[in-house]
């Protein structure tokens, strides 16, 4: 039975762009759009484009330059915010409208001054005024991770009878547990009429590192849309990575979850959105920080040299890395040093590769990795030849 496959939306240039210090311009939102049709993903939300006369161009330049993805635009449940965003889509060949309220205690009583009642007509409003303008409208309940279950159902239903196509349900503040957020969508696929003919989406926030297994837990559970952004920029601690959950499901054939994502291109598009938002990835940083796929302590090495799966459950070619890397430190040991000199051309018998190792310790000790040019001077210093 082939995989069922979960929808991508990428919300790098929406969620991930209104970071402090993340700002691009035009020109590198439409190179990071174009890279992210490369990629497969099978919605870009462009931006937000009732925010800025910038945002508002660069969505409708992201329109009317995408082929394949849909192209989505967000607003608040205001009307002119759904009328500015449908005017900047209107060259889109599949726009989305994104539209929606906050619906827990906290958003209704201190952000709103609202109540239950006047969100959900404000919902039916958003969402029956945007599908006057696109057929696929998305709802998003914000902060639907810490609302009651009970009203989430109520608002969801009536935004699916309003024309709602695909239902957002975003752990805003990055509150829940995987297990909690699972049994919310779990519960919204028992109680809301009419979900079947609409899609359920995860939106999770990484506040206590919990957005990737979030997403996951919502998928499982029925939901065929993750929403994410390219090495979890976003919001405070950002928002679930694209990489993690694509490489998650792929990673996991039993699931019988999929993306149409290319793998190959994920290292690729990680080092071009941060190079342009000048974010560092994290070293240790899963699946695209630059030690992913590097070994560096004895015993990790001579098992990756003698089989790469013994410490790697991901081929790093599967992602775009050229290859693993054997990174020589002094907790490397003598299988690690010969691989390496191996491949810049020495081959030692075993007495010569006590000696190098003794010396290279020596140097290891005094610098925190010894590279290439290091182990050339170590050869020539020590007179070390080579066995024939
Ligand atoms: O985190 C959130 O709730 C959002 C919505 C605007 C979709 O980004
Ligand atoms: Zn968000």
């Amino acid at each position: 039975m082939s995989a069922q496959k979960i929808q991508i939306f990428d919300t790098t240039l929406r969620d991930g762009e209104q970071v402090p210090g993340c700002k691009l311009n035009m020109d590198e939102k439409l190179v990071i759009a174009r890279q992210l049709e490369l990629l497969g993903v099978d919605v870009i939300e462009a931006g937000f484009p009732v925010s800025s006369p910038g945002d508002f161009e660069a969505v409708k330049a992201i329109a009317s330059q995408t082929k394949e993805a849909t192209v989505c635009g967000l607003s608040r449940a205001v009307e002119e915010d759904i009328r500015v965003a449908a005017d900047a889509l209107m060259g889109a060949r599949r726009p989305r409208i994104h539209t929606g309220i906050g619906t827990s205690d906290s958003h209704i009583n201190f952000k709103l001054r609202s109540t239950q009642d006047k969100v959900l007509e404000r919902a039916i409003a958003a969402v029956t005024l945007a599908k006057s303008f696109v057929e696929d409208v998305e709802f998003y309940a914000e902060d639907a991770g810490r609302t009651e279950n009970e009203f989430l159902a109520k608002v969801c239903e009536a935004a699916v009878k309003a024309g709602a196509t695909v239902l957002n349900i975003p752990d805003t503040t990055g509150y829940c547990l995987p297990e909690e957020y699972g049994a919310k969508i779990k519960y919204l696929y028992e109680n809301v009429k009419g979900i079947d003919r609409v899609r359920l989406s995860t939106h999770c926030h990484n506040d206590l590192g919990l957005a990737t297994a979030n997403s996951i837990a919502g998928v499982v559970n029925g939901a065929r849309q993750i929403e994410c952004t390219i090495n979890g920029v976003g919001e405070r601690a950002g928002n679930t990575a694209l990489e993690e959950v694509v490489m998650i499901l792929r990673q996991h054939p039993y699931l019988n979850l999929d993306t149409n994502v290319n793998t190959k291109l994920l290292a690729e598009t990680s080092s071009m959105v941060s190079h342009m938002m000048r974010m560092p990835v994290q070293p240790n940083k899963a699946i695209v920080g630059s030690n992913a796929f590097s070994h560096s302590s004895g015993i990790h090495q001579d098992g990756v040299i003698k089989h790469r799966e013994t410490y790697e459950i991901i081929d790093p070619r599967d992602v775009g890395v050229s290859d693993s890397s054997i990174v020589l430190t002094a907790r490397s040991g003598r299988a690690a040093l010969a691989y390496r000199l191996q491949k810049i051309g020495y081959n030692f018998d075993k007495s010569t590769l006590d000696r190098a190792y003794a010396s290279f310790l020596q140097v290891a000790d005094r610098t925190k990795e010894v590279v290439d040019t290091d182990l050339h001077t170590l050869v020539e210093q020590e007179n070390l030849v080579a066995a024939s």
